[in-house]
């Protein structure tokens, strides 16, 4: 099991030529040191500096906002009496044992690349942002139309003419916090300013639609969240805390087939074990119970650990925004952690678990609808497949 509570090497910055040690962890868990050294042209890195601090910028000590959100859906909605059509299963049993209702599906000339780039160009408009001031986009999926990524692609629909480092991150539900926090190292130590962050999955095209088990429970969305540059005292990434644990893989996964990547090709009645055969990724398998059990005992330990970094308790904290896999869960860790009803943001039963698009799509619903007020704090958390999990205490606008 790997743990990271908040720890972090600072990445190499873009144009950096020099790099010295740095020393120093925050209570968040970031690193607060003026001994960072990155020689590069990192605005006002030479204006300020004294001759024991030559060519200092001040990579570390800076703290990185939330300043705009948005997301996307398909139009074709499934709700659960379509499931009975196609499954034996009923409205009342998906709604009670997981408390979803509807959830959207990719169809037709839709892709999940349009979706993030929606989610997208909305939180840059929220922000009044223009896209070609972008550093860094950081796409969170499991997903990707493409097997080497789908970054790339949306640094190209966006316009971005500057052409900002793109790349992809795959955590499956934990996706998200994984890339707010990366954003958020990338910033404090990497020089980077404006950093889009896009959790956007298209489960519903690895589920085998004939199993009531796991057919009921996905759906595809993207939501984004653009975070900034900005001073240590406006910090809005309080704290974070980063679990994984590949022992549990064996619960939930979508392995390669093994049918098509183990019988290999022969020739003249020989194995040869040259050349492979072309594979592919087989349906959603899940043991359902134990990734339950996993979250409801997993989860409020990693929130728990990350409100101890902030300095916060649950009763100081306004929204529990966790991943949208079931109500039930959410129930529970609410339960356990002592966070009321109302202080519980849930919008599953439209979406079901939508993998790392659920949490900025709900905090994109939540802050659009006024409920999330720029100031408010957020405990958030993410949890699924590999196993991973993670926490961050995060701060609105
Ligand atoms: N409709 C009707 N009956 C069903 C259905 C269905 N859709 N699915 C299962 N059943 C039946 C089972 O066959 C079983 O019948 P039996 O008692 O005759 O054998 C009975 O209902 C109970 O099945 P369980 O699997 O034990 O049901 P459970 O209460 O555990 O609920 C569920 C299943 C909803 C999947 C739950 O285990 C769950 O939500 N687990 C967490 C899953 C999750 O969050 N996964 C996503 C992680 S995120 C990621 O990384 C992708």
């Amino acid at each position: 099991m790997a743990n990271a509570s908040g720890f972090f090497t600072p990445s190499v910055p873009r144009l950096g030529t020099k790099i010295q040690p740095f020393t120093g962890i925050s209570r968040s868990g970031f690193c607060f040191s003026r001994r960072v050294v990155c020689s590069s042209a990192i605005e006002g890195a030479e204006k300020h500096a004294s001759p024991s601090e030559s060519r200092v910028p001040k990579l570390v000590s800076k703290g990185c906002k939330l300043v705009g959100c948005g997301s996307a859906v398909p139009s074709l909605s499934v709700s659960n009496d379509d499931l009975s059509k196609m499954v034996d299963t009923s409205d009342e049993w998906i709604s009670v044992r997981t408390g979803i209702r509807n959830r959207r599906v990719i169809s037709g000339k839709e892709s999940l690349k349009n979706l993030a780039v929606e989610a997208a160009r909305k939180a840059l408009e929220m922000a009044d942002f223009d896209p070609n001031d972008l550093d860094l986009i950081l796409m969170c999926t499991s997903t990707p139309e493409d097997i080497f990524g789908a970054a790339p692609q949306i640094q190209r629909e966006l316009g971005c003419k500057k052409s900002p480092l793109a790349y992809d991150i795959t955590a499956a539900c934990s996706g998200f916090v994984l890339g707010l926090v990366s954003a958020a190292c990338h910033i404090r130590g990497g020089g980077f300013r404006n950093v889009l962050v896009i959790g956007a999955d298209g489960l519903s095209r690895f589920v085998d639609w004939t199993d009531r088990g796991t057919c009921i429970l996905f759906g595809d969305a993207a939501g984004a969240v653009l975070v900034q540059a900005c001073d240590a005292e406006e910090d809005g990434l309080l704290s974070f805390d980063l679990n994984s644990d590949g022992e549990g893989a064996r619960h939930l996964g979508a392995p390669m087939s093994d049918d098509k990547t183990e019988e290999l090709l022969g020739s003249n009645g020989s194995v040869l074990n040259f050349p492979p055969k072309r594979s592919s990724y087989s349906c959603i398998q899940m043991n359902g119970k134990e990734v339950f059990r996993f979250a409801v005992r997993c989860v409020p330990q990693s929130i728990e650990s990350a409100l101890e970094k902030a300095g916060l308790v649950s009763s100081s904290v306004d929204w529990l925004l966790l991943h949208q896999a079931n109500q039930r869960i959410i129930d529970a860790v609410a339960t356990r952690l002592e966070f009321p009803q109302e202080k519980v943001i849930s919008n599953l039963a439209n979406y079901g678990n939508t993998s790392a698009a659920s949490i900025p799509l709900a905090l994109d619903e939540a802050v659009r609808s006024g409920k999330v007020k720029p100031g408010h704090t957020i405990a958030t958390a993410g949890f699924g497949a590999g196993l991973t999990w993670g926490s961050a205490v995060i701060r609105w606008g």
